[in-house]
């Protein structure tokens, strides 16, 4: 470990601070007595060169464009596990060792999905055209009064039981949240599918129906789509200190139950800088309407007077491609050549920006390429998911993540409520 001087030429004084040893990256400045020591604090709007929390769950080198989770790069576990296979992962810190195991797990958050009576009745009081992201925020706050047993702070395996709990209901809250939208009557889970066929089952379903789940004429939910889900849900479902994990871990500071932290969270999440980006892109691609539009729309992302930015690129970390978003685009193609067909309109025109994007100079100066956002809308909406639906898929995704996140911070002694300063200016 070694040490940083950091010297006040106003008194002259100097002070020395340890430099903290990451397992991976660069090293950081303990500067957690910085204000004691000093009298002076930092000042860091939107936190780009602070740590708030030591993590071992996810790691993003931004420069090489990698992302971790426990230390295994994403284009490993796409291939070799299922979604819920990682929600074990993050969860427990242990990957399903059989398939006995990964089926266990599986079923458990199948049993986990059916949704309290109470609960079904509270999507009546949303509007038809209530965002669901609204409603998914709001009615995971609503979990908190059902399900008060997390209290024994101390107690891991409550935290567990929390996490397998939500990370089990959540496919059927964005199910029903889409039913609902649309006056279609709630599909119970059904235990003997696997968590993702379930999702898509009681997304698109027929109640009672003796043809094979058909709202799409006859339509079967295909392995390969399965497949497709699986792999988009695990590249969402962890990604350091982003800004809704950071919510869910202030939130989860302040001592407050954890669904109130994680529905915290999905209110961070929607927002169009971040989760909700997917939803924006498409509706992008749709404004430029055709690839001859491209370099319009190029322009006034770069004009300094045009508060327009091109959705789906750039990203406080990664200042190369986003290892998700090449994973995502390869399976776009390989999907493409499988028989799920991608929108050409959308694709030709999302290839174009990428093109012209890509080798202009305002681009590569800073370091702005396609993040996870960019392509996933382009397969959801292959996978016939309602735009509405692509950033409550990415809390779908998120989910383990931010319950390893809340895991993680309560089982740390030295965690406190977050609280910082301010550079105050005023009278
Ligand atoms: N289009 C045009 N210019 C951009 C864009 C963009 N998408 N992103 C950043 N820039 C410019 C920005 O104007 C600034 O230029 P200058 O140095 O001349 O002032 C420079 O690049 C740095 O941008 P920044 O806003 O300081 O970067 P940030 O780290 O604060 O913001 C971001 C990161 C993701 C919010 C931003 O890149 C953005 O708004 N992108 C579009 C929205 C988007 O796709 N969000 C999804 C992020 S990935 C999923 C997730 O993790 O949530």
């Amino acid at each position: 470990m070694g040490t940083i001087t950091l010297i006040n030429n106003e008194t002259g004084k100097s002070y020395e601070f340890d430099l903290i040893d990451c397992t991976r990256g660069p090293k950081a400045i303990n500067f957690s007595k910085l204000f004691e020591t000093t009298g002076i604090f930092s000042y860091d709007p939107g936190y780009g060169s602070t740590a708030g929390c030591e993590s071992t769950i996810s790691y993003i080198d931004g420069k090489k464009g990698e992302l971790l989770y426990k230390g295994i790069p994403i284009e490993d576990l796409v291939m070799h596990y299922s979604f819920s296979d990682i929600c074990k992962f993050l969860i427990s810190g242990d990957l399903p060792k059989n398939e006995q195991e990964s089926l266990e797990f599986d079923l458990e958050l199948r049993h986990r999905g059916f949704l309290h009576e109470k609960l079904k009745r509270m999507f009546d009081v949303f509007p038809d055209r209530a965002h669901p992201m609204a409603t998914l925020s709001a009615l995971v706050s609503v979990l908190s009064t059902l399900y008060v047993d997390y209290k024994d702070e101390g107690d891991t395996d409550d935290y567990q039981t929390m996490a397998r709990r939500i990370i089990g209901k959540i496919p059927t809250m964005v199910a029903y949240c889409y039913r609902n939208s649309v006056g279609a009557p709630f599909i119970q889970p059904d235990i003997s599918k696997s968590y993702i066929e379930n999702f898509l089952y009681m997304l698109r379903g027929y109640p009672h129906s003796r043809l094979k789940h058909t709202i799409y004429g006859e339509q079967e939910i295909s392995e390969l789509e399965i497949k497709a889900l699986n792999k988009i849900l695990i590249l969402h479902a962890d990604h350091g200190q982003n800004a809704s994990t950071t919510t869910v871990r202030n939130v989860a500071s302040t001592g407050v139950h954890p669904y109130a932290a994680i529905s915290s969270g999905i209110s961070a999440l929607w927002g169009p800088v971040h989760g909700g980006a997917n939803e924006k892109v498409l509706r992008q691609l749709n404004e430029i309407g055709d690839v001859k539009n491209v370099d319009k729309f190029i322009a006034r992302a770069k004009d300094k007077n045009d508060s327009f930015r091109l959705m789906g690129f750039g990203h406080r970390v990664y200042k190369n491609y986003d290892p998700r978003a090449k994973v995502l685009k390869t399976l776009k193609d390989e999907l493409d050549q499988q028989g799920i067909k991608m929108d050409s309109y959308l694709s030709d025109i999302a290839q174009k920006v990428e093109e012209v994007a890509l080798s202009d100079d305002y681009f590569k100066e800073r370091g702005l390429y396609p993040n996870v956002d960019f392509y996933s809308g382009i397969i959801l909406t292959a996978l016939k998911i309602p735009t509405e639906l692509f950033t409550p898929i990415f809390v779908m995704g998120r989910m383990p993540g931010w319950c390893a996140q809340l895991i993680e911070h309560n089982k740390n002694p030295h965690a406190r409520i977050t609280r910082p300063r301010q550079v105050y200016l005023g009278k």
